[in-house]
């Protein structure tokens, strides 16, 4: 099997394109200079590596996200980046061949492989079946010999938009189904393709993952809140905020925490990393954050309401304490949503 860098020579790119990728990607993990000839000799010699990739109930937009938006690796080569064993979206081969390869693939590469799973599972065994297998069963059977899990979007790793309320699949999240594995979740509705991407690079350059947060989420890219990183920051602590879309303060590029922005509540990278090539981010391009990658975010219904108002009986001191509390352990967003449930 190739290398990811002869990967990058077959498709036309220079050996400084492929050093410029793996310097950026080091970057983007927060790894140290030092680590730079183990990220890039790994990188030259370890073979690609093996992906098995399942969809349940998704939308397939964290797919899409995943080879369509990242900014480290040229499209061509992100499409060889790993060895996709199975992907029902994107591989050739369909029903019977499509499960007969990876059936073979699990027993090839046993222990080896990647599992990704995107979107939720229903543990009921009715909803979601592919071949005549429920989503329960394929799970567990692929995720048995797997290195690792990786949750990728906010349905695998929350339970997402099905999980929502009044869940009429009986939707939960991977890890309340994969509990002797390590799960790593990606979250985000989609995720940042980049961030699954450099999550694969420290696995296959350092041989572990990244440090994860007491969620499963890689810390490098959820370790702060959009608010943290945000560009409209000075805005905020200066007081100036959008009233309505299309006001004056609004064109200015004040904050838009009174728009409904959940950025103070919300961990993800959008601000450093962005999206298309690192060309925006929602907030960059006028909408507020609507905290797609915290678990339970449809549920809480108060996508265009401030923070400070959501409910009554929760106050901006409350929430920021939530997220205080949310920075040991993510324990701050339950605490959020009781009190949102109208807990004390
Ligand atoms: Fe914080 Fe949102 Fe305002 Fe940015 S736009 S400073 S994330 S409240
Ligand atoms: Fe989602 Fe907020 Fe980023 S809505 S895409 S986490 S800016």
């Amino acid at each position: 099997m190739k290398t990811l860098f002869e990967v990058f020579k077959d498709k036309g790119y220079t050996r400084r394109d492929f050093l410029k990728f793996a310097t950026l990607t080091t970057a983007v993990l927060g790894l140290p200079p030092s680590l730079m000839p183990k990220v890039v000799k790994a990188l030259e010699t370890k073979p690609k590596p093996v992906v098995i990739w399942l969809e349940f109930q998704d939308c397939a937009g964290c797919s899409e996200s995943f080879i369509r938006s990242t900014s480290l690796l040229p499209t061509e080569v992100l499409l060889e980046f790993i060895s996709l064993e199975y992907h029902e979206t994107l591989m050739a081969p369909s029903g019977d061949y499509a499960e007969e390869s990876k059936r073979e693939a699990i027993e090839k590469y046993k222990g080896k492989y990647i599992l990704v799973v995107e979107g939720s599972v229903t543990p009921n065994g009715v909803y979601c079946t592919v071949g005549g297998k429920s989503n329960y069963e394929l799970l567990k059977e692929a995720a048995e010999n797997a290195a690792f899990v990786v949750s990728v979007g906010s349905c695998a790793s929350w339970g997402g938009i099905p999980k929502a309320s009044p869940n009429p699949t009986g939707a939960v999240p991977v890890y309340e189904v994969i509990k002797d594995k390590t799960v790593v979740n990606v979250p985000g509705c989609p995720p940042i393709g980049d961030v699954l991407v450099a999550t694969i690079v420290h696995y296959l350059a350092l041989g572990k993952l990244p440090p994860l947060d007491g969620l499963g989420r890689p810390k490098t890219f959820y370790g702060e809140t959009i608010h943290d990183r945000c560009y409209r920051r000075a805005f905020y602590n200066a007081g100036k905020f959008a009233e309505s879309f299309d006001d004056e303060k609004a064109r200015k590029g004040y904050c838009l925490y009174k728009l409904g922005c959940k950025g103070p509540i919300t961990r993800n990278a959008c601000p450093t990393i962005r999206w298309n090539g690192s060309l925006s981010f929602p907030i960059q391009s006028g909408h507020p954050c609507f905290g797609c990658s915290e678990p339970d975010f449809w549920d809480r219904g108060f996508i265009y309401k401030p923070l400070s108002v959501v409910e009554e009986g929760i106050s901006f001191k409350d929430i920021a304490t939530g997220v205080a509390i949310g920075a040991a352990a993510g324990a701050g967003i339950a605490w959020i949503n009781k009190k949102l449930k109208g807990g004390k």
